[in-house]
């Protein structure tokens, strides 16, 4: 059993400052032998034996690890991660010394509401198993798609973040970020001259949002360029009385990795959302909070979300705020 052993080998639960070691077998002996003597190997043979046994290498072992991981968790959760509880007391965690004071906040609330130490230390000592593979495979089949384009819609969504440039060829004035609506102007084959229509903030000159008031990121401007934008129209927002432009932004990019149908992208962040978020409890659906909201909640769960990369994690984020209870329409249209 290479895997489980490296990982281990890896956790404070194998090398710490309090040279308490936690075996397999403490946190892996089942119900039934906790009082017999037997060897701890045979213990771990019982709980996995059947699987691992024929899982000769990694890539079987990888392929089983969901099932087997499923079988711990239901354990745990069925009894209360007693196997936890063994050498953590519940009683004797100080939350206030909690290496982050919020965190240990939310640890505390968390028990008192009856969730259970499994339901949040999810792949403490293991890898998560990986659900991966769908939004990855979908994701390798947009790019190869997008890779050489042959664009006859009038409009366009960046797939992941791209450069924006002052002309062909020209200098890199902008970033705009995927999904962010590019209205065609002039479509010169591998180069596309594009118009986003967005909202500024007075005084935020950088960015431009998608919408009034929604923090929802489409394009963050160089300086250079942070005169370029063309406003329209200014109001008052009541709630918050900040000062809003309706802005327009014309730019170039190149026509590589630029989806058509906007549908695509949204099917592939259904599916990043219920691989990444649908582990430890049923992905949230979009529509259950607010665009801005949806910034919050994406970073509380960031540390439960360490695998996806900066590009997949904002993706997901945009995806969830586009859907968002207050952005109705606006995501599917
Ligand atoms: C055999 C005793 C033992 C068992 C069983 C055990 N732990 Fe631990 N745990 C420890 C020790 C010792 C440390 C390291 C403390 C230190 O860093 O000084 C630790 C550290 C931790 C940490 C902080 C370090 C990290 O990796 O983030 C968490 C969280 C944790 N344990 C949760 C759990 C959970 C959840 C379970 C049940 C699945 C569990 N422990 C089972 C003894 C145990
Ligand atoms: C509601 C979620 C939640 C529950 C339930 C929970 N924890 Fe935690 N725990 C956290 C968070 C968040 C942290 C801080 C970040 C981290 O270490 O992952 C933490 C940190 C810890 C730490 C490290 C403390 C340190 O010094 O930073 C240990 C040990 C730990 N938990 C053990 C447990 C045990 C044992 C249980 C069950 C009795 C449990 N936790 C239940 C969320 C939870
Ligand atoms: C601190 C508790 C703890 C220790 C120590 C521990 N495990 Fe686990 N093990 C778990 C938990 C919890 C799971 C469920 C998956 C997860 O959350 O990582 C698990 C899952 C597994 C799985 C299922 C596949 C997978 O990766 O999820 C195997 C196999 C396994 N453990 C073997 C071992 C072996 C072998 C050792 C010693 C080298 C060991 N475990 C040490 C808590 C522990
Ligand atoms: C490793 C387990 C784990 C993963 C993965 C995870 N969550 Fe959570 N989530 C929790 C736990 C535990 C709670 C409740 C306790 C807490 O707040 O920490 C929670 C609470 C929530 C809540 C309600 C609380 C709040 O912050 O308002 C939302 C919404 C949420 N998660 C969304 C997500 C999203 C989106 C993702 C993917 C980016 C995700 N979760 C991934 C464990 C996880």
């Amino acid at each position: 059993m290479g895997m489980p052993d490296q990982e281990y080998a890896e956790s404070a639960h194998f090398k710490n400052a309090s040279g308490v070691r936690a075996e397999c077998s403490s946190c892996h002996l089942p119900n039934d032998m906790a009082n017999k003597l037997v060897a701890k190997v045979d213990a771990l043979r019982h709980v996995f034996g059947h699987m691992v046994g024929r899982l000769s290498t990694d890539e079987k072992y990888e392929g089983a690890r969901l099932r087997m991981a499923e079988k711990v968790w239901r354990n745990m959760e069925g009894n209360d991660s007693r196997e936890c509880r063994s050498c953590h007391n519940e009683d004797a965690f100080v939350f206030e010394k909690f290496s982050s004071h919020s965190e240990g906040l939310r640890m505390s609330k968390g028990l008192a509401e009856g969730k259970t130490c499994i339901d949040c230390h999810k792949g403490l000592v293991h890898k998560m198993p990986d659900r991966s593979s769908g939004y990855k495979k979908l994701l390798e089949k947009l790019l190869a798609e997008t890779s050489d384009p042959d664009i006859d819609a009038d409009k366009v969504y960046p797939l992941e973040t791209v450069h924006s440039y002052s002309n062909k060829h020209g200098e890199v004035e902008s970033r705009i970020l995927a999904a962010t609506e590019l209205t065609i102007l002039d479509n010169a084959g591998d180069w596309l001259r594009v118009r986003v229509d967005g909202w500024q903030q007075q005084d935020v000159d950088a960015m431009i949002y998608e919408l009034q008031g929604k923090r929802i990121f489409a394009v963050a401007l160089e300086k250079q360029a942070r005169k370029r934008p063309v406003v329209h129209s200014t109001m008052l927002d009541p709630d918050t009385e900040q000062t809003w432009h309706r802005v327009s932004y014309e730019t170039w990019v190149t026509s590589n990795g630029m989806v058509e149908d906007k549908s695509k992208l949204w099917d592939y962040g259904a599916k990043l959302h219920s691989a990444s978020c649908g582990q430890c409890h049923m992905a949230i659906p979009a529509k259950n909070f607010l665009a801005n909201q949806w910034i919050g909640v994406m970073n509380d769960m960031k540390r439960n979300v360490r695998h996806l990369s900066k590009e997949q994690y904002r993706f997901l984020r945009k995806y969830l705020q586009l859907n968002a209870k207050d952005v109705k329409g606006e995501g599917r249209s």
